[in-house]
Formats: C-alpha cells, structure tokens, sequence
C-alpha cells in the first residue's frame, strides 16, 4: 500500500478519495476504521465521519501489542461512551482478529434482521476497511481473509479496481477507494506520526524529533528509557541532555570523546517504533 510520505496531498487527490468513497457508500453497510492504537485519535482521517455518510461504524485499534494495554483499555471505554463500537487488534499476530465478525454482526443486528426477514438469511454484510496509511489496512485484510486472499469479482456498479475480499463468516470487505489523509494541518498529530514512522521524520530533524518524543515519553514512560539505556537519574536533565547521555552508554562517539548525537536519536527513534522499550500509548482520551 501506497506510504504516506510518497503522496501529495493534493485538494484534487482528496476530492477524488472523498467522491470514491461515496459513490462506495451506497454498496456498504459498514465501515471499519483502523487506527493505530498507540495514537488513536492522530491516526484518525479527520473527514471519514462525514465521508461515512451516517453508516455505522466499528473502529479498530490496531498494532494493541506495541501500545499501553492499560490505555487501550482507556479507550476502548472511551469509544464505548461515545457511542461507538471498538475493539482492539494485532494484525501481526493475528490477536483480537476472531472478535471482528462477531462485532460486526452485531454493529449491524438490524441489518441481519431485515435481511432475515426477507429470507435473505445467507447474504453477505458488506464493510469498508478505512484508515490513513500505515495503519496496517492491508495486514488487516490479509490476516482476516486469511492465506488464500479469495478476492470477490468487480461487482456491477463498483469501480473498476474496487477490491472485495470474502471472510469466512459471512462478510465482505471492500478495501478503501482510494487513499485517506491524516491531519496533516496539526502540528501535534504530524509529530506523533513521525514518533510512530508513519510518515517520513523530515517534518522536523532529527534529533529534534527524537528530542521532542523524549519531552513527550519522559512524563509518563520516563522509567521505560532510564532502564532501556540505564541512565540512572535525569533529574533536571533537558532532552538535549538526555539525548547526550543515552548517546554516551552506547559509546556513539565522535573524534575527541564527542558524543554523535545525530546516531543516538537515529537510534531511539528506531527504538521506539519497535517497540523496544515497551508498550507505549501516547494519547489518552
Ligand atoms: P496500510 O495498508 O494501512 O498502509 O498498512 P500495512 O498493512 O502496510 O502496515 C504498515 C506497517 O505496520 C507494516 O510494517 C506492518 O507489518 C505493520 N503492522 C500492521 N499491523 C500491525 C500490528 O498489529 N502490530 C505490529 N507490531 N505491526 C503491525 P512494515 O515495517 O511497513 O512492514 P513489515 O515489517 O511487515 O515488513
């Protein structure tokens, strides 16, 4: 699947995603949503709830291995609160996988009903999976549809590249027409996409941004880096300095005993997106 950092965010590319999507609506009778559990509301497309046309809505907090089980918690309530149906996946291990059909059924009991009462009892419920790119779209379909990936024919009135796929269990996904924008305009979200890897770290340098995901972790996962890098006290240390020290413990010097700042955030950065010093969440509701 396309990456963000190879796309433009042209107005036409969007205007072209949003009526894709509404010509598909008419053929769905809901949309799953993947987000990226460690950042569920950054990694949400601002506009899919319009684009959704009203059609119910499960969301997917995807990659729950690499966030705080405590916060995907949080937000699983959360989202219940408000209404909306939510679960929580890993599409690398398949876990939570086996919880979708039965969400889906029932995010849509009324639908089955009618079709029931129409003796329509084996017809398929049709979902569009949506999401911003990265967030595991195509993991997702592949672990639910399983190795064979039995992609359903074009159907009348789909256009010509629209992809369905048939899960086992009576649901049809149809892949997302098109590709859904982050909220590219928020300075904070940008930072947060960059911290997870799902757009390219250029928005800001380097060791900027892997400065600015110390200041974010250290409030809350400050113990996770003290042990990762055994840096013992940072007590009134700025990021800056931290950078420095966890540079010093894996000896990335330069010439004359200079600590290679640069390698260190490369470093923590890579760190970070795999998870290395444990599972972490940086938004709550
Ligand atoms: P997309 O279609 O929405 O663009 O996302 P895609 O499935 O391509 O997934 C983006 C990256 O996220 C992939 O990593 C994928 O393996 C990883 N990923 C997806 N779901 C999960 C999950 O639940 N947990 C974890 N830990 N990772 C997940 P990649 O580095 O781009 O590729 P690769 O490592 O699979 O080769």
């Amino acid at each position: 699947m396309a990456e963000i950092q190879d796309i433009q965010w042209f107005p036409g590319h969007m205007t072209r995603t949003k009526r894709k999507i509404k010509e598909s609506l008419k053929l769905i009778d809901a949309v799953a949503e993947i987000v990226d559990a460690r950042v569920p509301m950054s990694s949400r497309n601002p506009d899919l709830t319009e684009m959704s046309g009203g059609k119910p809505r499960l969301i997917l907090l995807n990659k729950c291995d690499m966030a705080d089980p405590e916060a995907t918690k949080k937000w699983l309530s959360w989202f219940e609160k408000n209404g909306i149906k939510a679960i929580a996946v890993d599409c690398k291990s398949g876990t939570g996988i086996k919880s979708f059909t039965p969400a889906v059924k029932e995010l849509l009991s009324d639908r089955l009903m009618a079709l029931k009462n129409k003796g329509m009892e084996g017809k398929a419920l049709r979902v569009m999976v949506a999401g911003i790119p990265n967030v595991g779209k195509s993991s997702f379909i592949n672990r639910i549809v399983g190795g064979t990936k039995a992609k359903v024919e074009d159907r009348p009135g789909v256009t010509r590249g629209n992809q369905w796929f048939s899960v086992h269990g009576g649901i049809d996904l149809l892949d997302t027409p098109g590709v859904l924008w982050p909220k590219f305009d928020d300075k904070i979200v940008g930072e947060r996409l960059a911290f997870t890897g799902a757009i390219r770290d250029n928005i800001l340098d380097t060791e900027t941004l892997a400065m600015r995901l110390i200041e974010t972790l250290m409030p809350m996962y400050g113990d996770n880096i003290r042990e990762r890098y055994k840096l013992g006290d940072t007590e009134g240390l700025d990021s800056y300095e931290i950078l420095t020290l966890i540079g010093r413990k894996r000896g990335m010097l330069i010439g004359g005993g200079e600590i290679d700042t640069e390698r260190a955030a490369i470093m923590l950065l890579d760190e970070f997106r795999s998870a290395k010093f444990g599972r972490i969440t940086l938004e709550l509701p």
